[in-house]
């Protein structure tokens, strides 16, 4: 059930999520080998890892995002043979740094250059990091299980661009934290923008603060037209059966009421609703405000012959949003987000209250995977 309403009203897992390509991530060594902050806890795998500079990256004051960590040349056992489970090790050894300082402060992390070349390998990273794993209820259909706690992600066409998210954002329970692996690199493309959500909320709030103080006040509601079967034609083309997981409209009602979401049934198919709920979350932990919402995903993107995107997202007492200004957010999305091509072994890992990730269209071959977690 957890997917269904992702798939509805986030691009994501429904849509494929991550994205990287090759070639042109070329990395720049930086001065300094950056340490466990407790030199007490030196392991053999403590100076493994080594923080570089690629070109894509942005800088805000203190923040550098994302950071992007490699082998260190230097480092005990990887300068000769380089292992996955040295790779896991100095992840467990080295976690409150990875973990507590580098993505607290940073938001994203991309590993790149360490021997993850499988699922499996991917599967065992992500248990290294030892965070509970989200549980999907009723998760099963588009999403695939590859191995462990490690699914792919459901591919929408190529051509299409997914526009920038937090993952599951209308879920009651979102993921806390998303890996995403690069199993085969895209063709050209299919790079998994990302971008600040508290640098969004900035830049709205100063340009646009009428807009963003009635947003605080009155959310946001999201409506979409879903027919009986699925629409292989629509990228938001689940019908409802499939979504709610029944053919019965009473379970249907039912399962669509604990998510919060409301229902009315037209003579083939249902108008769904969802909200008001909040578009501005805030991250306690870092004690900001975020963009936290789909706001732009449904307006520029919900569009098949049954949903108007136009009308796919409202205030929450109803009023139609000022598409003027919603273009404007695309804008600023675009402008402040990171593109970095992927290659292949790639690990990225995302703080889903703090980064908002999308996806570039792609020539195949592309497989990213990923993992959701608590
Ligand atoms: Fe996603």
């Amino acid at each position: 059930m957890m997917y269904v309403l992702c798939s509805m009203y986030n691009a994501c897992m429904l849509y494929p999520c991550p994205s990287i390509k090759n070639n042109s991530g070329k990395i720049k060594k930086k001065e300094g080998i950056f340490r466990h902050r407790n030199l007490s806890t030196i392991m053999p795998a403590q100076n493994l890892f080594k923080e570089v500079e690629i070109p894509q990256q942005k800088n805000y004051e203190e923040i550098v995002f994302p950071k992007v960590i490699t082998p260190n040349p230097d480092g005990v056992g990887f300068d000769e043979s380089p292992s996955l489970s040295l790779l896991t090790d100095a992840i467990k050894e080295n976690k409150p740094w990875l973990v507590d300082s580098l993505l607290y402060q940073s938001g994203a992390l991309v590993f790149r250059g360490f021997p993850v070349t499988s699922a499996s390998d991917f599967n065992n990273v992500v248990e290294a990091f030892g965070f509970e794993e989200l549980p999907y209820v009723g998760g099963a259909a588009p999403r695939t299980n590859v191995v462990g706690r490690v699914f792919t992600a459901n591919e929408s066409p190529p051509d299409q661009k997914i526009p920038f998210h937090h993952e599951m954002a209308q879920v009651p329970e979102y993921p806390a934290k998303l890996f995403f692996f690069c199993e085969v690199e895209p063709g050209t493309g299919g790079e998994t923008p990302i971008v600040l959500s508290h640098i969004v909320y900035e830049r709205m709030k100063e340009k646009h603060p009428e807009f963003v103080e009635k947003l605080e006040e009155h959310g946001l509601i999201y409506i979409r037209v879903l027919g009986e079967e699925d629409d292989p034609s629509s990228p938001i083309g689940r019908g409802w059966k499939s979504t709610f997981l029944t053919k019965d409209k009473s379970v249907a009602e039912e399962r669509a009421a604990k998510l919060g979401m409301k229902l009315e049934w037209t003579d083939d198919g249902v108008k769904t609703t969802m909200g008001p709920i909040p578009a501005i979350k805030f991250d306690k932990t870092r004690e900001r405000k975020i963009w936290f919402n789909s706001m732009v995903a449904a307006y520029t993107g919900w569009e098949d012959k049954r949903n108007d995107p136009v009308k796919a997202v409202t205030f929450g007492d109803g009023a139609p949003l000022p598409a003027h200004i919603i273009y404007d957010c695309l804008r600023i999305l675009d402008e402040e987000s990171v593109a970095i091509p992927w290659q292949k072994g790639d690990v990225l890992l995302i703080d889903n209250l703090a980064v908002l990730h999308s996806r570039r269209p792609f020539n195949p071959p592309r497989r990213i995977l990923a993992s959701l977690c608590k």
